[in-house]
């Protein structure tokens, strides 16, 4: 499979699912032919924008499996917009060549903010005020009702939105402690604890901000909540399964917790609007939304720029920097240069062999990068003279070419 250069008009982009304009903006001022369609696809209609395109870009609701990429000949890339990428095939679209960029930080912000909301509505019991006062009933008692300032919050994950949340809290006059299994430098006062059970046993408020991975799967139960301080309050707002949601029920239940916050579920509706019982709406204390930390106007915007920027630095310059399943290489534009990009099968001897191929034509190397995951690699070279269609056509016929662009 090959692809040659042209120009960024008649590079095909379609966007589906109602991405946010930001996208179609940043990528129609690029200068690419830009098609949007509000609705997410599926099957033969999918197949054919598929084969139309050379990027894609997708939510989370059309699914690009391997049947779909099986149609993908001409697609240089897939942009997800959306923190996740479980809704594309994406090892397979490796092996076809096609790298996928998704913006997993876009939302940090708004999740953050939620969190402190919700921190704050835990010690204020303002779920529960609110619901009664909906049912007419007002109830203006204050027990149970405190102020965040001076207490203790313990992040379990201090990456993108764990360390925003502990500037937030800071300036909210709290004490900050997090844990991380890789060793972060602190921001502002907050302070690093080796041990998770020593930080869940000094917080008043317990955090969590971690991928789902095995790790973290269930990482508090029954053992790590009956360690939080009596009265004390769980925040969930990264993946349901990190919490073993029966031992926060009975936890809850049996009044060792103050409250929880919960926003991800470990399972969740697929459809935006659903019939759905988390099972909590008898516990006093809980404040439940439907996985909307990062669902803000400016997050959607944010989301649209991060992946329309990754995608036109790929299609222009060959960055890979981001893609969740291709080695990643960020060539710097070299001026006066003629760049090669080269997907291949991760075997010996293509280096040597595009060399070659080079040389043959009389070209110097200025500069080159090639970097591998398990499954493929990729080259990129700049060379000093402009490259005709027979190098081209010789760098796709390696046995282990995949794809092939030569850029300006
Ligand atoms: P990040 O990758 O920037 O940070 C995650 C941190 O967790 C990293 O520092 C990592 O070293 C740490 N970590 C991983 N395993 C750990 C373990 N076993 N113990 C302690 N620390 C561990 O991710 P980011 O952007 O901060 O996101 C955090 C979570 O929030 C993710 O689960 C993400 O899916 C979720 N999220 C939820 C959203 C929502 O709508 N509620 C929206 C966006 C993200």
């Amino acid at each position: 499979m090959s692809d040659t250069s042209f120009p960024r008009h008649r590079i095909r982009i379609t966007l589906l699912e109602n991405v946010h304009p930001s996208a179609a903006d940043a990528l129609t001022e690029r200068g690419y032919a830009v098609e949007v369609i509000p609705r997410a696809l599926e099957g033969r209609e999918l197949a054919e924008v598929v084969a139309a395109s050379h990027v894609l870009g997708v939510r989370s609701r059309t699914k690009l499996r391997e049947e779909a990429l099986a149609h993908a000949g001409k697609m240089l890339a897939i942009g997800c917009f959306s923190v996740g990428t479980d809704q594309v095939a994406i090892r397979d679209a490796a092996q076809r060549g096609i790298p996928v960029f998704n913006a997993p930080h876009a939302s940090t912000r708004s999740v953050a903010e939620l969190t402190m909301g919700a921190m704050i509505a835990l010690a204020r019991r303002l779920g529960d005020k609110s619901n009664a006062l909906h049912h007419r009933h007002w109830d203006k008692t204050l027990a149970g009702a405190h102020e965040v300032r001076g207490r203790t919050v313990g992040l379990i994950g201090y990456g993108h939105i764990g360390q925003q949340v502990g500037l937030l809290a800071e300036a909210f006059g709290m004490r900050v402690l997090f844990h991380d299994i890789v060793r972060k430098l602190p921001l502002g006062l907050a302070r690093p604890i080796a041990d998770v059970d020593e930080l869940i046993e000094q917080s008043d408020f317990v955090s969590l901000h971690v991928p789902e991975t095995p790790r973290t799967l269930a990482m508090i139960g029954a053992p790590q909540l009956t360690r939080m301080r009596r009265g004390s309050y769980l925040l969930n707002l990264s993946r349901g399964k990190v919490v073993d949601v029966e031992a926060l029920r009975a936890a809850l239940a049996n009044g060792h917790l103050g409250g929880a916050a919960l926003d991800v579920f470990p399972a969740e509706p697929t459809p935006t609007v659903a019939e759905f019982d988390v099972g909590f709406a008898d516990l006093p204390n809980v404040i439940l939304t439907p996985h909307v930390g990062g669902n803000t106007e400016e997050a959607q915007r944010a989301i649209g720029l991060e992946v329309a920027h990754a995608l036109s630095e790929f299609i222009d310059r060959g960055s890979t920097e981001g893609a969740v399943n291709f080695p990643q290489v960020n060539p710097p534009s070299m001026p006066e240069t003629h760049r090669i990009l080269n997907i291949h099968q991760n075997v010996p001897g293509v280096l040597a062999a595009v060399n070659n191929i080079v040389s043959d034509v009389g070209a110097n190397i200025e500069a080159q990068q090639l970097a591998t995951t398990r499954d493929i690699g990729y080259l990129v070279m700049d060379v000093n003279r402009e490259l005709s269609d027979e190098v081209h056509t010789r760098i796709s016929a390696l046995p282990m070419n995949v794809r092939t662009r030569i850029l300006y």
